[in-house]
């Protein structure tokens, strides 16, 4: 299969050609397919027939091989294809029911929300559950995780691994990690993805932030339309790479909600609304205390729905998983505390007999780390769950 994706072996593809795409970062069929002729064209200096000519060839060699759908098809051939689309399932009960099973592939799952509502954490739990089997829910495959805010921690990897009864150190082998440091950076990567993608099995390519370095270089008003431009480029890329790899795509955005908005009409379009245009699915998470909701906002077959889930050692939870460990380790801290802070603590002392009670007064993993609650009072008041866009910025 990787010599029929050479490409030379595209009819009319000397090695003249072959070397000016390799020298542009198009190194096979597929890179013709998802870069499309206008680009090919942009970055090799050729005709814009020409490259129209040989990303056809692409298509058509592709459809040949089974590759990629043909033109026109039947609603039942869809349908069928449909069936075959991979899943890998969030590790929780309560999101795997929201995403109907897990996040697909040949799809772009946007998660937007602000900040510290767990989109990385969700990233993360994803990277580890993609290795699962599939009997188990996973794709048996790897991860390129594109890390735009230097929040990927291969510490997290690790206890989530474990909290999976995985091999931490096999589960951190298969996660190709490209940090980004500017947008045209992140752009990059992903135009150059392709081989990486096919030798190491990536099932799954997180984007944690796809927005957040777009958005802090082109700052106001005059710079809005080529910041979009530049991100509508990124991820069209995005989306078609997981198409024609048949990966997941996770791209996350933080919003923020903005006291602009109720001076204005707030479901007019702002900044952030190039991601939605584009992405298959659109999930909402929002802080509630220390649990998070997660909405399915916007989706071509699932019906708008809310779960409840909880931040764990095991990343994303359900929350009666988080509430078990919790308790437990709330349990053994009342032991330990109980010689010592007695006199100190006679609320929570007072509390002991109700575990229920205790355990959420001492919920060290879930809540210690929880926003400092200054912060989380600034931003409670302005939260409006039907719309949380970035700030408008005209
Ligand atoms: N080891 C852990 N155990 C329990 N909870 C954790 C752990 N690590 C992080 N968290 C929780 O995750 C929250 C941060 O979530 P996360 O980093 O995913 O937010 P985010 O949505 O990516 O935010 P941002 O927009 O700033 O990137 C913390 O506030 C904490 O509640
Ligand atoms: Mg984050």
């Amino acid at each position: 299969m990787v010599e029929d994706l050479r490409l030379d072996s595209l009819e009319g593809v000397g090695p003249v050609t072959t070397r000016k795409l390799s020298d542009a970062g198009v190194h096979n069929v597929m890179d013709l397919i998802v870069r499309g002729p206008v680009e090919i064209s942009e970055i090799t200096g050729m005709e814009k027939d020409t490259a129209e000519k040989i990303v056809n060839k692409a298509r058509q060699h592709l459809v040949e091989g089974g590759l990629i759908a043909k033109d026109f098809v039947s609603a039942s051939e869809i349908y069928k294809h449909r069936q075959s689309i991979g899943k890998i399932t969030t590790g929780t009960n309560c999101l795997d029911t929201l995403f109907d099973g897990g996040i697909e592939t040949q799809s772009l799952t946007e998660v937007y929300g602000e900040f510290g509502c767990g989109k990385t954490q969700f990233a993360h739990t994803l990277s580890v559950m993609v290795q699962k089997s599939k009997a188990e829910g996973g794709l048996d495959g790897g991860v390129l995780y594109i890390d735009t805010e230097n929040t990927f921690r291969p510490e997290r990897i690790v206890s989530i691994a474990q909290a999976h009864e995985m091999d931490p150190e096999k589960v951190l082998d298969r996660i190709v990690v490209a940090r980004a440091y500017n947008s045209a950076h992140q752009t990059l990567i992903l135009e150059e993805a392709g081989s990486i993608i096919e030798e190491n099995n990536i099932k799954l390519i997180v984007v944690d932030s796809a927005v957040g370095l777009f958005r802090a270089e082109y700052l106001g008003r005059g710079t809005l339309s080529v910041r979009q431009q530049k991100l509508n480029h990124f991820v069209h890329l995005l989306s078609r790479i997981a198409e024609t790899y048949d990966c997941a795509a996770l791209a996350t955005n933080q919003v923020m909600a903005s006291p602009d908005v109720f001076f204005g009409d707030p479901t007019r379009p702002v900044g952030g609304n190039v991601v939605a245009h584009t992405s298959t699915y659109r999930i909402y998470f929002k802080k509630s205390g220390k649990k998070r909701i997660a909405r399915m906002v916007d989706s071509p077959h699932h019906p708008e729905e809310e779960v409840i889930f909880a931040l764990g050692e095991a990343g994303v939870m359900d929350i009666e998983e988080a509430e078990k460990k919790t308790k437990k380790t709330s349990k053994k801290e009342t032991t330990k505390k109980s010689t010592t802070k007695k006199a100190k603590e006679p609320k929570v002392e007072a509390k002991v007999d109700t575990p229920e009670v205790e355990a959420k007064v001492d919920t060290p993993e879930v809540e210690a780390k929880v926003d400092t609650p200054e912060v989380e009072a600034k931003v409670e008041p302005m939260m409006d769950p039907e719309f949380d866009y970035e700030p408008i910025e005209e």
